[in-house]
């Protein structure tokens, strides 16, 4: 793809402080690009740092370090008013449907709130914006005088989706949106979401702890490690030919819950570091198994593999000798 990024994040940093002089690095260096019409997945087990790496490219935090560049402009340093005028080409999705709706509200009244936000519109247009949303979300037309409390996960995450598409964003930002439903509605709602990608063209941040949902949604991976980039690649390169030995971990995990597969899992051993006080080395090296003591010394940059994409180890090359042929 070589269309212009509609969003450039480049060694993006977050830190929370905590007293005593002492802060929490919840993002470190982290660096990826989306393009217009593409889905970058963040993937990483909890309190890697993707909801903070989500929140502070919506500009709802403020980066501690690093560039973000959202439509060809630099929005790192943005003041509140300006972040104000970005919300209606900006979206965001959350996890739990439930909590981000007004329960008071009727699905119209939600579906309409953005318009009324963000567009100036009469009454009756916004009404006939408002029922052209809920037939693009698939929701019956007899649910929007239905509140929160009257409708299912499945309905609510769909109002969520149109309220999110109301201001035909450029980007819309997607933490955990399937997590809380169950399994027979998030296929539903993945199928939805990459309608509103083909249709709009609108890049999307898809963030999850699940690998398997990135491989149904996502066309590139970001794998995160206590808020660092282990490895960055293709959706299918990384499930065929994972190369950063946590993205194995991670691939084994993922495969080892299903039957068909079955391989033996990497269990990984060995304890996390604070991510109050950060290791010099790699932050994966004290529960890798491949680590070596110069793993220890200096973090490692991300480098490019022969496959395409790139990992963060100094020992890539010759943990993944033979890998091309694999992939
Ligand atoms: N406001 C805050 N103050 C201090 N620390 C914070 C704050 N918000 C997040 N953190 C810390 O930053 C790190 C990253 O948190 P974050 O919520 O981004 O992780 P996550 O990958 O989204 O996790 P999960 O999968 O559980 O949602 C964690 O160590 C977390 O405790
Ligand atoms: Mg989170």
């Amino acid at each position: 793809m070589t269309a212009v990024p509609i969003l450039s994040v480049e060694r993006l940093g977050k830190r929370f402080p905590i007293g005593k002089g002492q802060s929490v690095h919840a993002v470190n260096d982290v660096s990826f690009e989306i393009r217009p019409g593409q889905t970058v997945g963040l993937v990483g087990e909890s309190g890697s740092g993707k909801s903070t790496i989500g929140r502070t490219v919506l500009r709802l935090l403020e980066p501690s370090a690093g560039r973000i560049v959202f439509d060809g402009q630099d929005i790192t340093s943005l003041s509140e008013s300006g972040c104000r005028a970005l919300r209606a080409r900006m979206q965001m999705v959350f996890q739990d449907p439930w909590s981000s709706l007004n329960p008071r509200h009727s699905a119209r009244r939600l579906i309409e709130e953005p318009l009324l936000l963000h567009a100036k519109l009469g009454a009756a247009e916004r009404r006939a914006r408002a029922e052209a949303l809920a037939e693009r979300v698939h929701l019956d037309r007899a649910m929007l005088d239905r509140l929160p409390s009257e409708l299912s996960g499945g309905q609510l995450q769909r109002i969520c989706v149109a309220r999110a598409i109301a201001t035909d964003p450029k980007l819309i930002v997607l933490d955990e949106p399937t997590s809380s439903l169950d399994l027979s509605v998030r296929a539903g709602i993945l199928e939805l979401l990459a309608e509103i990608r083909a249709a709009t063209g609108a890049g999307m941040l898809f963030i999850t702890h699940d690998l398997g949902t990135l491989k149904l949604i996502s066309d590139e991976v970001v794998v995160l490690y206590l808020g660092s980039v282990m490895e960055r690649a293709p959706t299918a390169r990384i499930f065929e030919a994972p190369a950063h030995p946590y993205t194995q971990a991670l691939i084994s995990a993922h495969l080892s819950a299903d039957p068909r597969h079955r391989p033996e899992r990497i269990r990984l051993e060995g304890e996390i570091p604070s991510p109050i006080s950060l290791p010099p080395g790699c932050p994966f090296a004290s529960r890798c198994h491949a680590a070596i003591d110069a793993c220890r010394a200096a973090k490692p940059e991300l480098r490019p593999l022969p496959g395409g994409g790139q990992a963060a180890c100094i020992r890539i090359d010759e943990l993944n000798r033979g890998a091309g042929t694999r992939a």
